[in-house]
């Protein structure tokens, strides 16, 4: 398993954000992100597969805690490395797109504040794959929304709602039949449509 590596992202001399600020930012909270996401790796190499469970266990809490990490990651690396001092001018695909899809520059910058207003977390300007477009999304929680950049191949859905009729609590049966019923078409379907590697 490869681990994931700190990048030593720039951050020095932004006007309007300081040194200690950005530095405290990256070289602690990112730094924290990156060294977490390898234990908890670590840790699921030798995790009891027993231990799974809804409400509480081993193996639940570092994956839940593996997508907090992961994310905390991915959105400081892209926040770290789409900063630069004083800033460029947008031009390019970037440009057209945010045109395309938002109207005007103004347009996407009133939105970008209100949703820096509206979150509790991150705010990201995200080519959204199912559309085709530009969106921008606000993300709460690194927990909750899946690892940004990932694309789902293949979706499991564990709520109550889908298998309480059939299995009520015994979740295990409706994960193996689950299981017995997968159309490995779609997923290799996705890694054609992008091209994956
Ligand atoms: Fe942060």
């Amino acid at each position: 398993m490869s681990d994931m590596t700190l990048k030593p992202l720039k951050y020095k001399g932004l006007p309007g954000l300081s040194e200690r600020q950005l530095a405290e930012h990256h070289d602690v909270l990112y730094a924290g992100y990156v060294k977490k996401t390898n234990e908890i790796r670590e840790a699921l190499g030798t995790a009891d597969l027993a231990s799974a469970n809804g409400t509480y266990g081993a193996w639940r809490e570092l994956k839940v805690e593996e997508v907090f990490a992961v994310n905390g990651v991915v959105l400081h690396e892209r926040f770290f490395d789409n900063l630069t001092p004083g800033g460029s001018k947008p031009e390019g695909r970037i440009a057209e797109m945010i045109e395309r899809d938002f109207g005007s520059l103004e347009r996407w910058q009133e939105e970008m504040i209100a949703n820096g207003l509206s979150s509790r977390g991150w705010v990201v300007l995200a080519y959204d794959l199912n559309e085709g477009r530009l969106r921008n999304y606000v993300c709460e929680r690194h927990d909750q929304g899946g690892v940004w950049g990932a694309i789902p191949l293949l979706v499991l859905d564990v709520y109550e709602h889908a298998y309480f009729l059939d299995y009520a609590t015994a979740r295990k049966k409706y994960l193996e039949a689950f299981l017995q019923n997968i159309d490995w078409s779609v997923p290799n379907g996705v890694i054609e449509k992008y091209g994956l590697k």
